[in-house]
């Protein structure tokens, strides 16, 4: 595995594209009420990403192998979507939960992250499930350091998860990146300790768990691209661009209205 490290020049930049990807969900929040539909949604970041920052919205048209082009500028996956829902005529409604994931490309760059929102009164096992899933990323976070290894962080995200009875989707995971959306590594949400690829100051990936309140098996909707659980539980995901540092980590999808680290017990 072939897995580039970031210089300062590479790193400056990678910082600017995560706080403007940091900055989209800020600018975004206001606007997620019950009646707005994702379709909206996207087309006010698609509008803020073009005409204010200056960048281009990477999933536009995004076409991995085996996908069609990505027809939208962000994911908006609401309740069981699991990730890459599809924004369009969908009305949000009171208790729904929603993930917006959203991924800059300024400069060449891309900084990448995802938050839940809660759409007025939710449920309390809603909030429990991405109250857990926000504890699991920064577990997966706090697992990173030079000489850690990439089983390290995907134990600590799965242990967090099965101890409070939610699984972790195994088909998606975290990965490199920098001048490419995604690149390797491959960060996956479980796993053993001291397995994997050794971390080195320099590398630059995402931490992104995708998990269940139910069983962690999934199905892709017809559109191509949604992708919803199985058993049709809730699931929750949050996402942060790193940069593994000489002695830990720096967060690169940082804006004003970052939430604040969970105190993890
Ligand atoms: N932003 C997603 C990730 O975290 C990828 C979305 S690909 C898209 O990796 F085409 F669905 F936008
Ligand atoms: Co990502
Ligand atoms: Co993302």
């Amino acid at each position: 595995m072939s897995v580039a490290l970031k210089n300062e020049e590479d790193i400056a930049r990678m910082r600017v594209a995560g706080r403007l990807a940091a900055e989209v969900l800020d600018f975004i929040t206001p606007y997620i009420r019950p009646g707005v539909t994702t379709g909206e949604l996207d087309r006010l970041c698609h509008d803020y990403m073009v005409k204010v920052q200056d960048c281009i919205p990477a999933p536009l048209n995004y076409s991995p192998s085996g996908h069609r082009p990505y027809p939208k500028s962000i994911c908006t996956s609401v309740n069981h979507q699991v990730c890459h829902g599809v924004p369009g005529d969908r009305k949000l409604k009171g208790g729904d939960i929603v993930n917006l994931d959203i991924t800059v490309i300024k400069d060449g760059y891309h900084g990448d992250t995802s938050r839940m929102f809660l759409v007025g009164e939710t449920s309390i096992a809603a909030r429990r499930l991405c109250e857990i899933t926000w504890e699991c990323l920064w577990k997966g976070i706090q697992a990173v350091k030079p000489g850690n290894h990439l089983g390290d962080i995907g134990h600590a995200i799965q242990s967090h998860a099965e101890a409070n009875g939610c699984s972790v989707v195994r088909e998606f995971c975290g990965h490199g990146i920098g001048r490419k959306f995604h690149e390797e590594p491959q960060v996956l949400h479980y796993g053993k300790v001291g397995a994997g690829l050794k971390l080195q100051p320099g590398m630059s990936f995402t931490i992104e768990p995708m998990i269940n309140a139910g069983k962690a098996a999934i199905r892709c909707l017809a559109d191509g691209w949604t992708i919803v659980t199985a058993d049709h539980s809730l699931s929750a995901q949050w996402e942060h661009t790193l940069l593994v540092t000489a002695t830990g980590f720096e967060v690169l999808t940082v804006s004003g209205g970052t939430p604040a680290p969970p105190p993890l017990r």
